[in-house]
C-alpha cells in the first residue's frame, strides 16, 4: 500500500511540451496537473524581488531557500499554482530574467528537496499529472506511468516562440531560441534522466493532440479511470 493517489509523471528537456501536454492529459483525466518548473522559477522569482539580478553570482542556497519560504503551492482548479507573498505570480516566472537564473537555482540541492516535499504532498490528496525532469526517477519512481518527451531543437524553439510572441517566428528568431533552449539543456543535463521504465514520445512530428491522445490511453490502460471528456478541447 502506498500513502498517495495515482501519480503520472512526464519528464523531458525544455520547451518539449510538458507542461502543456500534461495540463491537457490531467484535464482528460480528472486529475491535478502539477508543474514542478513552477516551484523552481517561483523560488527564483521570490530571490530576485528580494536582491535582484545584479549580484546573483553570489546567491547562496541559504539565500534562495530563505526567499523560498515566500512560496505557498495551492489547488486551484485543475491545478496546483504557486503563490508568491499569497498572491499569484505566473507572468514573473515566465520573465526573461527568471528564465536566465532558475536552473543554477535548480542545481542547489536543498532547493530540490524542497520542490520534491512540496510535490510528494499534492500526490496525498489528489490524483496528479506531475511534469518535470527527475519525477519519474527521483520524485516519484513508483509512478504508475511514466513519460519522456523529447523533440527536435529546433521545433521546440518554435513551438516556445508561437507561445511566447502569439505569431509565427522569423528564422532567425527560432535560430536564437534554438541556441538558448540548446544551452539551457546542458545546464539541465544531469537532472532530465528518463527513467528505465519511462515510455519516450518523440513529438517532433506529432500534434498536441496526438501526443495527449497517446498519453491518456496509455494513463487509461494503467489506471482504469474512465475518461472525463471525449476530446481535447484545448
Ligand atoms: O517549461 P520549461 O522546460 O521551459 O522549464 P520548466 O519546466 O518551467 O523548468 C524551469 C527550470 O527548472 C528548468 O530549466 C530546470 O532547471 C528546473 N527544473 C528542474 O531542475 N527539475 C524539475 N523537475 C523541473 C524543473
Amino acid at each position: 500500500m502506498t500513502d498517495r493517489n495515482v501519480v503520472i509523471a512526464i519528464d523531458g528537456p525544455a520547451a518539449s511540451g510538458k507542461s502543456s501536454t500534461a495540463q491537457w492529459v490531467a484535464r482528460r483525466l480528472g486529475f491535478h496537473h502539477v508543474d514542478s518548473g513552477s516551484l523552481y522559477r517561483a523560488a527564483t522569482a521570490a530571490q530576485l524581488e528580494h536582491q535582484g539580478a545584479g549580484d546573483a553570482e553570489q546567491w547562496t542556497e541559504e539565500m534562495v531557500l530563505a526567499s523560498a519560504q515566500r512560496v505557498s503551492f495551492v489547488p486551484a482548479e485543475g491545478t496546483f499554482s504557486p503563490l508568491l507573498d499569497g498572491a499569484p505570480c505566473e507572468s514573473a516566472l515566465r520573465g526573461i530574467e527568471v528564465t536566465k537564473h532558475v536552473s543554477r537555482v535548480a542545481k542547489m540541492p536543498r532547493l530540490r528537496d524542497w520542490v520534491n516535499e512540496l510535490v510528494r504532498r499534492t500526490a496525498k490528496s489528489r490524483d496528479v499529472v506531475v511534469d518535470g525532469r527527475d519525477i519519474g526517477t527521483v520524485v516519484f519512481p513508483d509512478a504508475e506511468l511514466k513519460v519522456f518527451l523529447v523533440a527536435d531543437p529546433w521545433e521546440r524553439a518554435r513551438r516556445r516562440l508561437i507561445q511566447r510572441l502569439d505569431r509565427h517566428p522569423t528564422e532567425d528568431e527560432i535560430a536564437a531560441e534554438t541556441d538558448a533552449i540548446v544551452h539551457r539543456d546542458a545546464r539541465d543535463a544531469t537532472q532530465t534522466v528518463q527513467a528505465t521504465d519511462a515510455i519516450l514520445i518523440d513529438t517532433t512530428y506529432l500534434t498536441q493532440e496526438e501526443q495527449v491522445e497517446r498519453i491518456v490511453a496509455l494513463a487509461k490502460a494503467v489506471t482504469r479511470r474512465p475518461d472525463k471528456t471525449s476530446a481535447v478541447d484545448g
